[in-house]
């Protein structure tokens, strides 16, 4: 069997490390594109390297755009990729830009397509994040879904027969990687904070109370700026150092996870985070109207909310422990390589 992985973004590149552990487990061929949608060496290269993902066969070196011209750029080029190596399927990831552009390249070169992490819903039709993972939701063959709840989103859309939950790969390469690394200086007892979705980071008011929500914590606040919270930042004028908080690149995978691991809280609007919070056990405060992950607010170690309510959150008691694993056990990769060779196309 031959697979071909698409992937672009910082969080696809984590969620393709135990993906590609697997394949090469299982003997089957595993060819690997990058569009190039992230190209800064701390958002892509340290991931590759820290979590011993083999370099890329093919990269497309599509860069930043409008999601029109990057989503674009994506479907143009990979045509001939695909046409070059005619996979059994093609494998893409999450929500992203690359995630859709891959949907729809695959799906007009009539290829096998397989969707992982397949069924979220934040039913914000607002966020470009959604329509990627709904449009590529429907158009493919094989629909591997992270937990029941997005089996259950996927059945009311009449997606359930294509659907097989495999469990959360995000789990097998926390699990692998916590304990490798130690926390980077300052992380013990502070809060860890990363903000970059663009209906946090595009509106200049919303940016400004976000960033006063967390000055006006009594913790260290260690804010792991995205590019993009950089540059939206320096548009509107706002220093993003204020009270307790230290602007600081992102981090590597193995010295995130350490830094979680250490510190008393997150205050997030990342979805990856909010898991790997509830996972390692911290308690998580998500800047957004609505989650993905609702496992995590259901189990009491995530709430969601406004600018104005970061500091009360932030500083509520320990939630009660919990056994609870809707993320599955760390098998998600085997689990997904095995529901591609059971749904191979004869
Ligand atoms: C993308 C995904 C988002 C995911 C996030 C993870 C889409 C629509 N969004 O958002 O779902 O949560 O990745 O990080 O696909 N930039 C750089 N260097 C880079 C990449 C980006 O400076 O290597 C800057 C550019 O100014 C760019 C901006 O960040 O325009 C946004 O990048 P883009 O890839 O469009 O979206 P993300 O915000 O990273």
């Amino acid at each position: 069997m031959k697979i071909l992985s698409v992937v672009g973004a910082r969080p696809q590149f984590v969620k393709l490390a135990p993906v590609a552990d697997a394949i090469t487990a299982s003997g089957d061929e595993h060819v690997i594109v990058h569009t190039g949608q992230h190209y800064d060496p701390l958002l892509s290269d340290v991931f590759f390297d820290d979590l011993g993902i083999p370099a890329p066969d093919v990269h497309l070196g599509v860069g930043s755009g409008s999601h029109g011209k990057q989503t674009g750029a994506i479907l143009a080029a990979l045509d001939d990729v695909l046409a070059e190596h005619s996979p059994d399927w093609v494998l893409v990831y999450g929500d992203t830009n690359s995630t859709l552009a891959a949907a729809v390249s695959a799906v007009k070169m009539h290829l096998p397509l397989a969707h992982l992490e397949a069924g979220l819903r934040s039913f914000n039709r607002a966020m470009p994040e959604e329509h990627n993972r709904v449009l590529t939701d429907h158009a493919a063959d094989l629909l591997l879904a992270p937990t029941e709840v997005a089996l259950g989103h996927l059945r009311d859309e009449g997606l359930a027969e294509r659907t097989v939950v495999v469990g959360d790969v995000m789990t097998d390469v926390l699990f692998r990687t916590r304990g490798t690394a130690d926390p980077v200086a300052g992380a013990e007892d502070a809060i860890v904070a990363t903000i970059h979705r663009a209906e946090n980071t595009d509106d200049p008011a919303r940016l400004a109370a976000i960033i006063d929500g967390l000055a006006g914590l009594d913790e260290r606040v260690l804010l792991l700026a995205h590019p993009r919270l950089r540059a939206k930042a320096a548009d509107a004028g706002i220093e993003l150092s204020a009270g307790g908080v230290e602007a600081r690149d992102p981090l590597n995978y193995p010295a995130l996870v350490a830094s979680v691991a250490a510190s008393r809280g997150v205050v997030t609007d990342s979805g990856g985070l909010q898991k790997e919070a509830f996972l390692l056990r911290v308690p998580c405060t998500t800047v957004r109207t609505e989650t993905e992950w609702t496992e995590t607010v259901d189990l009491g170690w995530n709430v969601l909310v406004e600018p104005d309510g970061i500091a009360a959150a932030a500083s509520r008691p320990r939630p009660a422990a919990t056994d609870a694993a809707p993320y599955g056990t760390g098998d998600a990769a085997e689990r997904t390589v095995e529901a591609l060779t059971e749904h191979l196309r004869a």
